[in-house]
């Protein structure tokens, strides 16, 4: 059986990380199928960021799955998936997790992440982040779920948004160990000879 993960789109800021984690995953693991999900305000979000279009994303994944489609598939936690990764994630949408207030196939599909004990990582972004943001994260990790916000890695001196994108999605792929080209940090290099 297909390793089956679901990648949610919400309307944070960030969408060029979901366009750049289904082009790795279609490059890098195609025995992976990938379940995309996208909310009204990531198709705005979308536009205001990137220069491919909506239909163009949707072809980047393997199944698409309408935000309101709430029969789907990827309702129900009898059709087994690696789990979901929300990408980027907005403070609505971790809101709406943290509650249990699943009015949208998105909201549903991390729902049954929760309730079937799968892993859900929430690429959570906003800045600055609220009494309430800081909370409901705060919740959302203890019911589970990985908070990985898009913090560029300056100890690897990127010089492009490009290499900070890509180097956030390879941290969301190594929660799901398919982060394999040698990526890891090797430390720093000493001076001890
Ligand atoms: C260009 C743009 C950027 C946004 N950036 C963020 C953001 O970084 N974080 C966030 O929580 N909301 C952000 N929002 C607001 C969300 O899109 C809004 O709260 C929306 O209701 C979220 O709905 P959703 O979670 O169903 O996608 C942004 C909206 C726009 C139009």
């Amino acid at each position: 059986m297909a390793e089956r993960l679901i990648i949610g789109m919400s309307g944070a800021s960030g969408a060029p990380l979901t366009v750049e984690l289904l082009r790795q995953l279609r490059e890098r693991h195609p025995e992976v199928e990938s379940h995309l999900v996208v909310t009204r305000s990531a198709g705005a979000t979308l536009e205001a960021e990137c220069d491919i279009t909506l239909e163009q994303m949707k072809a980047l994944a393997s199944v698409w799955h309408d935000n309101d489609a709430i029969g789907a598939s990827i309702a129900s936690g009898s059709f087994k998936t690696l789990g979901m990764i929300v990408v980027p994630c907005s403070m609505k949408t971790v809101a709406g997790i943290v509650s249990g207030y699943s009015d949208n196939l998105l909201l549903r599909a991390a729902d049954v992440c929760l309730k079937e004990r799968r892993k859900l990582v929430l690429v959570a972004r906003e800045t600055p982040l609220s009494t309430v943001h800081l909370r409901n994260l705060y919740e959302a990790s203890r019911l589970g779920a990985v908070i990985l916000p898009p913090v560029p890695a300056y100890y690897r001196r990127p010089l492009t948004l490009e290499e900070c994108t890509a180097y956030t999605v390879r941290r969301v792929l190594g929660q799901f160990d398919l982060d394999d080209d040698g990526y890891e940090w090797q430390g720093m290099s000493t001076h001890e000879e």
